[in-house]
């Protein structure tokens, strides 16, 4: 039985300092009830990944699977960042509701410090009451407050955007892949692209009156909203004929996303994708595909998210656009001179975590046709 397992799982975590999170009204909340105060914020962290990250359906099974296959010790490497507050609070039956919404208010606001000198970065956790934040006069009686310049710059996501395995193989480098970009050497952190301010109540207006204080979007919107993936992504095509041979020359282009699209795990991958049709009925198609890929111990394909952490995987090919990057693709095609043509160029964005076509999702980012008359002929 799958709660059987993660009980078995969540009893060997190591328990933190127990702390008043169990009782009613303590020092560490669910994001309910900051929802109270914080209602604006509460709305858009709801719609957000962050908000899923424990509780969906493709991460639990990932989660039982990998407890069942590579036992308890890898299973709570998962819970670091999809449940990070579980540990450091001690529920270990996973019994709070604190766990349960995975990458809530508090584990974000209760970030003290970050810890870089390891192998892997980690988040320190002051789990005594104050809230972290960009404001520099927040006045609160609710709750603590602090100013953390933390919060206010990348250094807030790269505790869960960047892990390398034991033996160093990068499983999610999205920190030091934004490390490398023109955006970080223009000083644009995380938080500009993705939690762009609007206009909202910090706190509701019955509460407190904060008039003038933007707020950060916390929907932090990525792969899965076709604006993000617009203002990553441009292409432009060059059709050419010469003779019966057609050629198109693709140039795309990463150069809104500050890393490299697309970032995080091996599920995401950019296809582009040029077919040709004739006036004389043929058909042809071509396919570029940026990826990641990894295998297993044995050598055998990954194709499921969470199995990227297990003992032995290794990165196969990386054909991903880096941020910045123009990639120059050409196709060739075989066609008729006396066939006219039409060419389509597209590209998609798909979002596999498991492998499996039920658990996918595919948007189309964009597509350009373009028409070509007959390269030669006895009627024009
Ligand atoms: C009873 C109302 C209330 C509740 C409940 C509440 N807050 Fe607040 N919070 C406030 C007020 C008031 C401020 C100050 C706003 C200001 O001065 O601009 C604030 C400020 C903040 C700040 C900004 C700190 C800074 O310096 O940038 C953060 C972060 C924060 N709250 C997080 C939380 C979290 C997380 C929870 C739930 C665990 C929560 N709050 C629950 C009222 C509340
Ligand atoms: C405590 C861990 C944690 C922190 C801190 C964190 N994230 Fe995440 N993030 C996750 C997890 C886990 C997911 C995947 C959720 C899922 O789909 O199961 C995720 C998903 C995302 C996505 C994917 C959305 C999509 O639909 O493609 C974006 C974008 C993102 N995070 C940006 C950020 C940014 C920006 C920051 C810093 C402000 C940040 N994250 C901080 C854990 C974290
Ligand atoms: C993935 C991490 C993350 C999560 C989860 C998160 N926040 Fe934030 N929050 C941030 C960051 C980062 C900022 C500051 C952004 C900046 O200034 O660049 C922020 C800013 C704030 C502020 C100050 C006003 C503003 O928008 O700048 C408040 C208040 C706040 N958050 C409350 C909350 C509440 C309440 C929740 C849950 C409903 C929540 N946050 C969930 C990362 C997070
Ligand atoms: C210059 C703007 C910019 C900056 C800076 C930036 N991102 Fe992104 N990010 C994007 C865009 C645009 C997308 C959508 C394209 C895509 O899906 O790769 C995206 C997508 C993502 C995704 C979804 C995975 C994917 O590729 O689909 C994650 C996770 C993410 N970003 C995290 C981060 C984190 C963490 C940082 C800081 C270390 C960061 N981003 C910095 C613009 C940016
Ligand atoms: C270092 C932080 C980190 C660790 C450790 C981690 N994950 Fe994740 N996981 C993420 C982030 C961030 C995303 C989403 C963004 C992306 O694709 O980069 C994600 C996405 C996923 C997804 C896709 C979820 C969906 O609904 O699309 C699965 C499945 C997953 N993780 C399973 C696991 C399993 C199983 C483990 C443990 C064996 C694990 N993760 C460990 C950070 C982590």
């Amino acid at each position: 039985m799958r709660h059987g397992i993660l009980v078995a799982v969540l009893l060997a975590v190591s328990a933190g300092p127990l702390s008043s999170a169990e009782m009613p009204g303590g020092i560490l909340n669910n994001s309910h009830t900051c929802g109270i105060c914080h209602r604006d914020i509460h709305r858009m962290w709801s719609d957000s990944a962050h908000a899923r990250s424990m509780e969906g359906a493709i991460f639990l099974t990932a989660l039982h699977d990998a407890a069942e296959k590579e036992g308890e010790k890898v299973a709570r490497i998962c819970l670091g960042c999809h449940a990070p507050l579980a540990a450091q609070i001690g529920d270990t039956k996973l019994e709070n509701r604190l766990s349960w919404e995975g990458v809530g208010c508090d584990v974000c606001h209760s970030v003290a410090s970050v810890d870089t000198s390891g192998a892997n970065p980690k988040m320190v956790f002051d789990l005594g009451g104050t809230k972290r934040g960009p404001i520099r006069d927040a006045e609160s009686n609710a709750h603590g407050v602090e100013y953390s310049e933390i919060h206010a710059g990348s250094l807030i996501c790269i505790g869960c955007h960047e892990y390398a395995a034991g033996d160093g193989t990068p499983i999610l480098s999205t920190y030091s892949e934004w490390q490398k970009s023109a955006a970080a050497a223009r000083g644009e952190s995380c938080q500009d692209c993705h939690m762009g301010r609007t206009e909202a109540n910090v706190v509701d207006p019955s509460v407190k009156r904060t008039a003038g204080t933007p707020v950060n979007l916390h929907e932090v919107p990525g792969g899965h909203s076709l604006n993000m993936l617009n203002r990553a992504i441009h292409v432009s095509m060059k059709p050419e004929r010469r003779g019966e041979e057609l050629r198109v020359e693709v140039r795309i282009n990463n150069k809104g996303a500050g890393h490299a699209v697309p970032t995080g795990m091996p599920g995401r991958r950019l296809i582009l994708t040029v077919s040709v049709k004739t006036t004389q009925n043929q058909s042809f198609e071509e396919k570029r595909i940026y990826t990641k890929s990894f295998v297993d111990a044995e050598g055998n394909p990954i194709e499921h998210d969470g199995e990227c952490f297990a003992e032995g995987a290794r990165l196969l090919s990386d054909t991903r656009l880096m941020s910045d990057e123009q990639r120059v693709e050409s196709f060739r095609f075989h066609v008729p001179t006396s066939a006219g043509v039409s060419i389509k160029t597209r590209v998609q964005y798909e979002h596999s975590p498991t492998g499996r076509p039920e658990d996918s999702t595919r948007l189309t980012v964009l597509s350009e046709d373009r028409s070509l008359k007959p390269a030669a002929g006895p009627e024009r």
